[in-house]
């Protein structure tokens, strides 16, 4: 029997496209929000170069343009700042649900349990509606922080707090997290994180979003199921992963020592590597200037030498194959630094990433086809059932 998880293209079945393992190279949809230039390694959200908005923008302004496509008025940021703000506390229902959640769980399990829990409050679905629309964006951008931060303090044996309406979005989030008023400048480095990590054409979360938007179901279930998919890895979790692997080197000294091993061994190293890019990924180059700021300001990381020292040697044992840094590999030494857990690192990328996987969502629903790709059969046919007595192992070859 071939083997389903062969790497080789499949032959072609009439009228389908050749077999691509992880769909390489094959559009699975068109799309207006993100170009991505691989090759120069260049990123825009709307046609918007990212080093502008990270320069520029705010988290909510960024999400506004990703998802309805233009920079907001001063009247529409307003009003989308207000509703967000106005909705960021969540039922005590799904505060007491999460305090039945075992402490040790991983924070993205909890979040895309109490993330799908919304689709339970607000039930109606009506994805035709502009007003539903604007809603559930503004609910799901209101509540997600609310809900991770709001775990981090039941698994510690605490309550929750409320969320300060006097504090902008980013502040807001990380006030409730450490139950202090945050730093402005660590406030503003995390907000400009968010811009960051909020939207990245079709990476396997976003496309797991469009593939259950394209089912018509609600925007909840959506973001639950993207939320699933990023926790993995090979895509959202690598960035706990690479901070593993930094104190694991320890010292500068020893990177050149790890990345043979590790290239020997055939392993994957944590924060390099991606489908797109084929240079260093655009974000890594904004959030390795974001770490540096932050250590001027608050004192040195030496994890950051061994993380320099790393990308210094991999440039030349890697490079070549166009493996360099991706946006995971110094998010973990900026959100350490913001005095983020780091089982919350992916969480946060969540937070983030909401903005894209609604832009989306609500993209999937401006010109629908439920996804139903095809497949290439690997397996036996013609078989015939036999009675259990005339099963013997050799038989079942
Ligand atoms: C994110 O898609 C997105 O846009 C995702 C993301 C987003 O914003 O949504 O950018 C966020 O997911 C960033 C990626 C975080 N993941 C990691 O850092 C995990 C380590 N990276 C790899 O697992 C890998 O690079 C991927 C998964 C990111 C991309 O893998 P591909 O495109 O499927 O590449 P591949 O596994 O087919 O590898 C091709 C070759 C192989 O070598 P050969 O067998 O051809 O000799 O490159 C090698 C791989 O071994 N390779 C690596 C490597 N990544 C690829 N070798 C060592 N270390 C790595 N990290």
């Amino acid at each position: 029997m071939a083997d389903p998880q062969s790497t080789a293209t499949g032959p072609a079945a009439p009228g389908t496209v050749p077999f691509r393992p992880g769909l390489e190279g094959v559009p699975a949809t068109q799309s207006a929000i993100c170009d991505i230039d691989g090759l120069r390694g260049c990123l825009s959200y709307r046609g918007y170069p990212l080093e502008d908005l990270a320069a520029h923008s705010s988290f909510l302004e960024t999400t506004y343009l990703l998802i309805w496509g233009e920079l907001p008025t001063p009247d529409q940021l307003r009003h989308f700042e207000h509703e967000v703000q106005m909705h960021r506390r969540v039922s005590f229902r799904v505060r007491d649900m999460m305090k039945c959640f075992p402490s040790g769980g991983h924070p993205m399990d909890a979040l895309q349990s109490s993330a799908a829990s919304l689709g339970l409050f607000y039930s109606r679905r009506a994805i035709d509606d502009p007003q539903y629309i604007y809603g559930a964006v503004v609910r799901l951008l209101a509540k997600i922080p609310t809900m991770v931060a709001a775990f981090q303090l039941i698994r510690k044996g605490q309550d929750p707090i409320q969320p300060r309406d006097d504090l902008a979005y980013s502040a807001n989030f990380l006030y409730m997290l450490t139950e202090r008023e945050p730093d402005p400048l660590a406030a503003h480095i995390l907000d400009v994180c968010l811009i960051l990590h909020a939207e990245h054409s079709l990476n396997a979360s976003t496309f797991s979003a469009r593939v259950t938007a394209s089912t018509l179901t609600d925007p909840y279930a959506v973001v639950a199921s993207a939320v699933g998919t990023l926790a993995g890895p090979l895509h959202g979790g690598a960035n706990e992963d690479v901070l593993s692997m930094l104190e694991a080197i320890g010292t500068p000294d020893r990177a050149e020592a790890f990345l043979d091993e590790a290239i020997a061994q055939k392993r994957k190293v944590m924060g390099f590597g991606h489908r797109e890019y084929k240079v260093k990924d655009p974000r890594a180059v904004i959030l390795q200037g974001l770490a540096e700021r932050l250590f001027d300001e608050f004192g040195a990381d030496e994890m950051y030498d061994v993380a320099r020292r790393l990308e210094e040697v991999a440039a030349v044992r890697l490079g070549p194959k166009g493996i360099y840094p991706n946006v995971d590999f110094y998010s973990g030494l900026v959100y350490r630094k913001l005095g983020i857990p780091r089982d919350l690192f992916t969480p946060l990328f969540a937070i983030a990433r909401v903005a894209g996987w609604l832009a989306h969502w609500r993209e999937q629903l401006g010109a629908n086809r439920i996804y139903r790709p095809t497949q290439i059969y690997t397996g036996r046919s013609g078989r015939h059932w036999r009675p259990l007595h005339d099963r013997s192992a050799a038989a079942a070859t």
